[in-house]
């Protein structure tokens, strides 16, 4: 026997862009239900991304999530660049006239929406297994799933595709109607937490000649670092001694000693691509998020592009609701992917610029210098690289 529900939208994937989606359309009376298939403790310990724009924070606090981001965020002027051997600021808000980013962990953001969620009732299918769109070309979709060993069907009047990559609502259109752009790069991210002090007040991105390495962190006593990778490098290869050794060797002087080193809470392997899938848009199917797009981390694109993507899904389904309006509904993909492909673009610049390529010749390396000495030296060239870093506009 199936069980059959209805909703107004059906939103497949609780990571932050099916999240924020079912609260801001739960805010605006339309109802939602996230299916997904993983488990509540797997979504609120998954560890990721940790910058965030101020379109992003603004449209956290319209979700009503931003209360503890409020309290416990730290707010970030400036990056730093590190390169032949030195070290180089670039002055975010002065450059772009005032704009900041925050540097809170996309672990934190979920559990704020997980917990704002449930608060208001939300419903939230955990470990939903074997979930199908069909008939999203009619205007009657629906949502097939399996929980534990009972089938469920959702019938809605939309579908959100938020389910990442690896998702099942990109995989379900049919394969002439959507065209995709690719690069993988030859190399992954190695990346470490630990409950040590950051090793700098802010982000430290380093062009070095053994490969890229990035200072992060998550809060003034939890830092996050990372390294370029073989992409299919084992984290277990890398006992905590000799990540902090190879980190070290990558990093300027300075920073090398000011490092304070110790145990790991996680380690793990992420694989670096550019990828877009257009349109986002199938009939009554909207993907979202990184079920459409994927960039590689270094300019920290990955999440705030899910945010703005559900700006403009949220947007044009809230009109659809209270208005009858399906212009925005029509517009939506155009509309992201204008972002998007900015978002990509900028990604991939600044992978290029700080990373090591297998078949980079001592030319290759040498122009790297110069473009990053001309970033760090020209007003220009430092505003282009700050205001794509805070955020773009999102219209
Ligand atoms: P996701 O967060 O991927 O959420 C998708 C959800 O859908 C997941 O909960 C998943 O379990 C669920 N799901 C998948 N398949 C199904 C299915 N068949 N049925 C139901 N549910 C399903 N970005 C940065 O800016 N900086 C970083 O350092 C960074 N590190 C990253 C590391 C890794 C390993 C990965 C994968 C991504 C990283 N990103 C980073 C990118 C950033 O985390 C993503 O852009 C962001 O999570 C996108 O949010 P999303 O909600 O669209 O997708
Ligand atoms: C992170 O803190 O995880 C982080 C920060 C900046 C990036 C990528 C990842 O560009």
């Amino acid at each position: 026997m199936t069980d059959m529900t209805r909703t107004q939208v059906g939103v497949v994937g609780a990571g932050p862009s099916g999240l924020l989606l079912s609260q801001l359309l739960h805010l605006q009376g339309i109802e939602t239900v996230v299916l997904e298939r993983r488990s509540r403790d797997y979504v609120l310990g998954r560890i990721r991304a940790g910058v965030l724009e101020q379109g992003m924070v603004e449209m956290l606090k319209r979700a009503q999530v931003a209360d503890r981001l409020s309290r416990e965020a730290l707010i970030h002027e400036g990056i730093e660049l590190a390169f032949a051997g030195r070290r180089h600021r670039i002055d975010l808000k002065g450059l772009t006239g005032g704009s900041v980013v925050t540097v809170y962990g996309q672990t934190e953001v979920t559990r704020d929406l997980v917990a704002a969620r449930e608060a208001l009732g939300g419903q939230l299918v955990y470990e939903a297994n074997d979930v199908a769109a069909h008939d999203f070309d009619s205007d009657k979709p629906r949502l097939t799933y399996r929980v534990d060993s009972g089938e469920h069907e959702l019938r809605c009047d939309f579908i959100a595709g938020c389910d990442g990559f690896h998702g099942v609502t990109r995989q379900s259109l049919p394969r002439d109607a959507l065209r995709a752009y690719e690069r993988v790069y030859p190399f992954g991210w190695l990346g470490l937490l630990s409950e040590t002090p950051p090793v700098s007040d802010e982000l430290i991105y380093n062009n070095h000649e053994r490969g890229f390495a990035l200072c992060s962190m998550r809060s003034r006593h939890r830092s996050r670092y990372y390294i370029q990778c073989a992409a299919d490098e084992k984290a277990e290869a890398w006992p905590d001694a000799r990540f902090w050794d190879e980190l070290r060797a990558r990093l300027p002087a300075d920073a090398a000693e000011a490092l304070a080193t110790g145990p790991s809470i996680e380690k793990s392997v992420a694989p670096l691509r550019s990828f877009v899938a257009e349109p986002m848009r199938f009939g009554r199917l909207f993907l979202a998020g990184d079920a459409a797009h994927i960039v590689p981390p270094t300019g920290a694109k990955g999440l705030n592009l899910a945010a703005s993507d559900i700006h403009f899904l949220s947007r044009a389904l809230i009109a659809f609701y209270e208005e009858g309006r399906d212009d925005l509904l029509d517009s939506y993909s155009e509309a992201a992917l204008r972002r998007v492909w900015k978002a990509e673009r900028f990604s991939w610049w600044m992978t290029s610029l700080l990373h090591r390529f297998p078949d980079s010749s001592p030319f290759d390396a040498r122009l790297q210098l110069a473009e990053l000495d001309y970033v760090v030296s020209s007003r220009a060239a430092a505003t282009a690289l700050a205001e794509n870093y805070v955020g773009l506009p999102y219209e």
